[in-house]
């Protein structure tokens, strides 16, 4: 049974990036503490750019950059460094200015012409990484998620296709308004999380957070809404922006600032 989403308002995005930078490192300590490494899958898009520059300006002796295995939970159907690819955001922000260990970075290969082959080879090597047994899910120890404003999450946008996978890790899934593939974590990875934390800033995305909190909204018109990690914590960081039309009775999570 999943538990309860937990909410938490900022009034800044930079208390925002702080509460998600927090939660990133002391994830990252209880993993390595425990088990001697972190599993994570990053998000894309614009948004998470100011938590991994914050990651590399003010935690880069406080985390154990070598222990943590990287990878993405979606990526764009482009070359890494391609404008677009969430690869070469997340190189730039972070991955280029902490000491990680680069035979645990594993980028989609989304170079390659055939989406669905690049899918294919990516759940090999999430199979690889992992030591998945045929038809086991990965458990990673964390997985960042971003909000579009149509309620996409990942690359799992309304009524596409991969929202009914079940079997598969990771799919090319074709996005009607944007004319082209993605790749992408299918609904089984993102809810065998053992934490999944949300960031989501700015007015455009206040209905989309309205969508998913909401009774009514139907699952395929919000994916966002079918991510319940059966048996982890989904933890959803909102700045005001984006909080701004959240139901009364998710309000109650206090709005926090950015105490240093
Ligand atoms: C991507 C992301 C996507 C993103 C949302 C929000 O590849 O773009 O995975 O799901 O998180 O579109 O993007 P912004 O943070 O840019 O608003």
């Amino acid at each position: 049974m999943s538990l309860s989403p937990e909410v938490s308002i900022f009034d800044n995005p930079d208390a925002l990036f702080r509460a998600a930078a927090e939660n990133f490192a002391k994830l990252a300590h209880a993993a390595v503490l425990a088990k001697g490494s972190f599993t994570v899958a990053l998000s894309g898009g614009s948004t998470p750019r100011g938590l991994y520059s914050l990651l590399a300006q003010q935690y880069l002796s406080s985390i154990q950059w070598q222990k943590i295995y990287f990878f993405w939970g979606d990526e764009r159907h482009v070359p890494p460094d391609h404008p677009d690819s969430n690869y070469r955001m997340a190189y730039e922000a972070l991955l280029s200015k902490v000491p990680t260990d680069r035979a645990k970075v594993f980028r989609v290969h989304s170079e390659n012409s055939d989406a669905n082959r690049a899918a294919i080879d990516y759940e090999q090597t999430l199979s690889t990484a992992f030591g998945l047994q045929k038809l086991e899910v990965p458990r990673f120890d964390l997985i960042l998620l971003g909000l579009g404003p149509d309620g996409h999450t990942a690359s799992l946008f309304p009524h596409s296709a991969a929202l009914r996978e079940r079997s598969r890790l990771v799919v090319a899934n074709w996005v009607e308004k944007f004319n082209t593939d993605r790749i992408t974590f299918t609904l089984p990875v993102l809810n065998h999380a053992a934490n999944v934390h949300f960031l989501v800033s700015g007015k455009d995305k206040a209905a989309a957070v309205e969508s998913v909190f909401d009774g009514n909204s139907e699952a395929s018109d919000v994916p966002a809404k079918l991510v319940e990690p059966r048996h982890g914590r989904l933890v959803w960081l909102l700045n005001e922006d984006a909080a701004v039309r959240i139901p009364q009775r998710m309000a109650a999570a206090e709005v926090k600032s950015n105490q240093r």
